[in-house]
């Protein structure tokens, strides 16, 4: 961080103490909003929630048409679209996927998920806009629509994933893309960030180009994110594993390899064909230097990020923050995969509200945990029961070095392995988990899981439906409401499910799914500073079978108190609806359109012939410039 900087962030920090220090929830300072939650952003839109219902908009219809669809009285507009030139001499964007690599890196990248809005702290019109780029469509980034063929296709797309910083400014009440200014950034797969934490230096980090296991090159498959009160952003590493293959067909891979999910043929990426650090069969350890969560600094575009090791390393959805009663950070954390796990840490140190450099560093010593549910009272509707948190540090809980677990290191790059041996509860897909700034209950999209129900993953507890294909929502509430508690309480918040085609069955979902606000696979997940709760779905969109009636993805508004939930937007053909962001004061919300047409039919969003549709993160308001959603 410049030292000019420092100031602006100081302010930043303390304005939040303020919010704190006024007696409400310290994790209320840490959501999706901004962070001059201090000054008057708060105030009005908390008011106003005090005389009405929290959900002040009318239910969207399910749709199938390639647009964006909103409630009356509001619209929305393209902020940035895969492909936009970031800096005032970049190439104009040709909609034709014949860009080369070098423009590529100029360019705002594929795939847009999670995001973190950075207000700047003395001019409201000012902002920076964290987005990650979470992965690639080659059918539409590459000219010839395929695979990688070469280095060079290769390198275009290791170009266009990571993470893109740029600056928004407010003019006229709408949040516009600066292009050109100096803050634009982007931080992609080739880039060198620093490791830090307990496997920096670990032998399993080392390889021929970093003997030292030190520095590793870039990020990729950034899926959702966090944003933390001293000024920075998380971004989560998720299937990192799909960007690895072999040369070897026979190669007998090793079971770390196996637990993370590596294949040959890699997933759909062909990485390891040109650049010879993606084969395994020649870097093995290359492998081991993804799958953390990265920490970036995105007021100092010269700032190098950093992989915080100390929080684990699996296929990280997004980071929940929040405060503990004595005031140290807790990062909530899912694991996406069937069968995996759902994670805390909780840092060494408290939270140094006075100076934000004093917690530069904060992510690198704690403890991580993981949880284990109970089986619950097994009721059918609203099932809940009791959890606790297993603590993932070498030499504790059965986490030996006979074992493999010598050092906090070997725990930290297998934490897979070291959460299946202390007995974590596997779980249906943990997306993305949020804390509802009101009451500090913590939610977590469940998002499905076919597998669920067979001998290999019975049900159970919090995953209580077989071949569970429409999702759940979790909460738990942990004991003295305190983040860094040892136990919790648990309950399933909401079921998803089709009334219409399954009445009267498991998969008709909670009493509150109904056929005009029906979804499948839950993902993304957030709160507004009035405790409504955004909920994004990245489901099948066919609208027949089990979907009947769903349409395409979508995302929905719930009010945690009454369990009501109304859908508020449905995306365009083909495309996942994931990541939002608002602007402070609650009046614009960014929100992710992710692959439209991903198998075709969708020209999203610019419509014009001959033009790919492209991923873009869209800003939506209200015509009278009200709160979203009020
Ligand atoms: Fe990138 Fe689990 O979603
Ligand atoms: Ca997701
Ligand atoms: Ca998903």
């Amino acid at each position: 961080m410049h030292d000019e900087q420092m100031t602006d962030l100081e302010r930043l920090v303390l304005s939040r103490r303020r919010f704190i220090g006024a007696g409400a929830l310290a994790g209320a300072a840490l959501f999706l909003g901004g962070g001059t939650l201090g000054r008057n952003a708060l105030a009005e839109p908390l008011a106003a929630a005090r005389s009405r219902p929290l959900l002040g908009f009318a239910n969207v219809p399910a749709s199938s048409a390639d647009t964006v669809t909103l409630p009356p009285g509001y619209r929305f507009r393209p902020l940035i679209s895969w492909g936009q030139p970031l800096h005032a001499d970049g190439a104009p964007y040709r909609g034709d996927g014949s860009h080369s690599a070098a423009e590529q890196l100029g360019q705002f990248g594929d795939n847009n998920d999670g995001m973190g809005f950075f207000p700047w702290p003395d001019d409201p019109d000012r902002a920076l806009l964290a987005i990650n780029n979470e992965y690639v469509n080659y059918r539409y980034l590459l000219a010839h629509g395929h695979l990688p063929q070469s280095l060079e296709d290769v390198r275009k797309a290791q170009a266009a994933v990571g993470v893109t910083v740029i600056e928004v400014q407010r003019k006229g009440g709408e949040w516009r893309f600066v292009q050109g200014s100096p803050y634009n950034r982007r931080i992609h797969a080739n880039l060198p960030i620093s490791i830090s934490g307990p496997a920096r230096g670990h032998e399993l980090l080392r390889t021929a180009a970093d003997p030292q296991g030190i520095e590793v090159l870039g990020t990729f498959q950034n899926c959702a994110s966090g944003r933390t009160p001293w000024g920075t952003y998380l971004t989560c590493e998720e299937n990192f594993s799909d960007c690895f293959g072999s040369s070897d067909a026979g190669l007998a891979l090793t079971p770390d390899q196996q637990r993370y999910g590596v294949e040959h043929a890699s997933v759909g990426n062909d990485w390891h064909r040109f650049d010879e650090r993606f084969d395994i069969a020649r870097h093995p350890n290359e492998l081991h230097r993804h799958g953390w969560i990265t920490e970036i600094d995105p007021f100092d575009p010269n700032s190098r990020p950093v992989k915080r090791t100390a929080l684990g390393r699996f296929k990280h959805e997004n980071a929940a923050l929040t405060i503990s009663r004595d005031g140290r950070v807790v990062v909530y954390m899912g694991d996406d995969e069937r069968g995996e796990f759902i994670y805390k840490f909780v840092t060494r140190d408290r939270l140094n509200t006075r100076d934000p450099r004093a917690n530069r560093d904060i992510l690198d010593h704690g403890s991580l945990y993981v949880a284990r549910f109970d089986a619950g009272d097994g009721d059918p509707q609203q099932p809940r029961g009791r959890g606790r948190w297993i603590e993932l540090s070498a030499g504790k809980n059965g986490l030996t070095a006979e074992r493999g677990f010598a050092s906090q290191g070997d725990v930290v790059i297998r934490t897979r392995q070291a959460a299946s041996l202390v007995g974590a509860t596997r779980m249906d897909r943990p997306e993305w988990i949020a804390v509802n700034p009101h009451d500090g209950q913590v939610y977590c999209t469940l998002t499905n899981n076919h597998k669920r129900g067979s001998d290999d993953l019975p049900v159970d507890g919090p995953n209580p439906r077989a071949n569970n294909i429409y999702g759940q929502i979790l909460r738990w509430r942990e004991d003295g409401d305190d983040a860094a508690a040892g136990e919790f309480a648990w309950d399933l918040y909401l079921i998803a499910g089709n009334p219409v085609v399954h009445p009267g069955t498991p998969n008709a979902g909670s009493p509150q799914i109904n056929a005009d606000n029906m979804f499948n696979s839950p993902d993304g997940l957030g709160f507004d500073a009035d405790g409504r709760l955004w909920v994004l779905t990245d489901g099948k969109y066919s609208d027949s079978g089990d979907f009947a009636g769903m349409g395409n993805n979508q995302m929905l508004c719930a009010d945690p108190r009454s369990g009501e939930i109304r859908r508020f937007m449905v995306g365009p053909v083909g495309c996942e609806v994931t990541g939002l962001a608002f602007a402070p004061d609650y009046r614009t919300l960014f929100v992710g359109i992710q692959h439209p047409g991903e198998e075709g039919g969708s020209s999203f969003p610019d419509h014009q012939p001959g033009m790919r549709p492209r991923s873009t993160v869209i800003a939506i308001t209200r015509e009278d410039g009200g709160v979203i959603g009020a």
